[in-house]
């Protein structure tokens, strides 16, 4: 096992990726706070892990939101001593170009995707430089890299994220923080299919077949990704064989955004 005794943090854990991360985590047997808005999905992550006999800790709350953030990062530190890998995956979609975007969605893609990107990493970042070191793993997305039609706050959102990244790696890698940024591209989740559905009936089609038609058009690997495949990332840039990464900004996309 790769992180024995170790603790990990994971945001928007209840579905997707972020879920494939918690059971990664451990299984590598990490304790692990499982955070997500949905109370549900929150409740069926911390049984199964229970069930396999792990150790995992639910917090139903946004990161959005201060509060939540603050108590969930005291809680962990109460019941586990120490936060020493966080998972920055927690975010938000919308499919629409500006002129279809109102000042409230772009501000609620903005609070949940940026600024809470930020609450949650400056929280955590606190109890990291407290306890000599810790590894942030920030969850941007290929839309991030360059610019992606009818998504204008959720790539404005994205890039900002990446950004982030590299201010952290620059101001604590003396504190012995690494910080780095994971940028995916399309990955079978919930979030993704949405994402075909809602361009799809744009133009008139099904979600799949967009999908289906955007895979072999312009992923060179010709297949979408899975949420393992994105954890196995989270967990390398989290353990001591990346000891000498941070601010690294490393897509996990078939090759989609390697060039046209
Ligand atoms: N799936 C993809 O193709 C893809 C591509 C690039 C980037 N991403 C990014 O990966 C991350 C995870 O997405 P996913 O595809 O696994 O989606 P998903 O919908 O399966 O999971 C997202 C989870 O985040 C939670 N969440 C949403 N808002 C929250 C909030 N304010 N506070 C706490 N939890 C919240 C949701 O409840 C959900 O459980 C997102 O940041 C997304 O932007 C996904």
């Amino acid at each position: 096992m790769k992180f024995p005794g170790k603790v990990a943090f994971v945001t928007g854990a209840g579905s997707g990726i972020g879920q494939a991360t918690v059971r990664a985590f451990v299984a590598e047997g990490a304790a692990v706070t499982v955070f997500d808005v949905n109370g549900a999905s929150v409740r069926s992550v911390v049984e199964e892990i229970a069930i396999a006999g792990g150790r995992a800790y639910g917090f139903v709350g946004s990161i959005a939101d201060s509060a939540h953030v603050e108590e969930a990062v005291f809680e962990t530190v109460k019941r586990y001593g120490r936060i020493d890998y966080l998972f920055n995956n927690a975010g938000t979609e919308l499919i629409a170009p500006l002129l279809e975007t109102s000042v409230d969605q772009w501000d609620e893609v903005m609070n949940v995707n940026l600024r809470g990107t930020m609450l949650v990493s400056k929280a955590v970042l606190a109890e990291m430089v407290r306890t000599g070191g810790g590894v942030i793993t920030n969850n941007a997305s290929d839309a991030g890299l360059r610019g992606i039609r009818v998504n204008a706050a959720y790539s404005t959102s994205k890039a900002a994220v990446i950004h982030l990244t590299r201010s952290i790696a620059l101001d604590y890698a003396q504190q012995g923080v690494r910080c780095n940024c994971i940028c995916p591209g399309c990955i079978r989740t919930p979030l993704c299919e949405r994402f075909n559905e809602e361009v799809g009936a744009r133009h008139g089609r099904s979600g799949e077949d967009m999908l289906n038609e955007f895979v072999m058009t312009n992923i060179p690997m010709e297949r979408v990704g899975t949420p393992e495949e994105v954890a196995s990332v989270v967990l390398f840039l989290s353990s001591s064989e990346a000891a000498y990464v941070t601010g690294a900004v490393i897509p996990i996309d078939g090759g989609l955004t390697a060039g046209m």
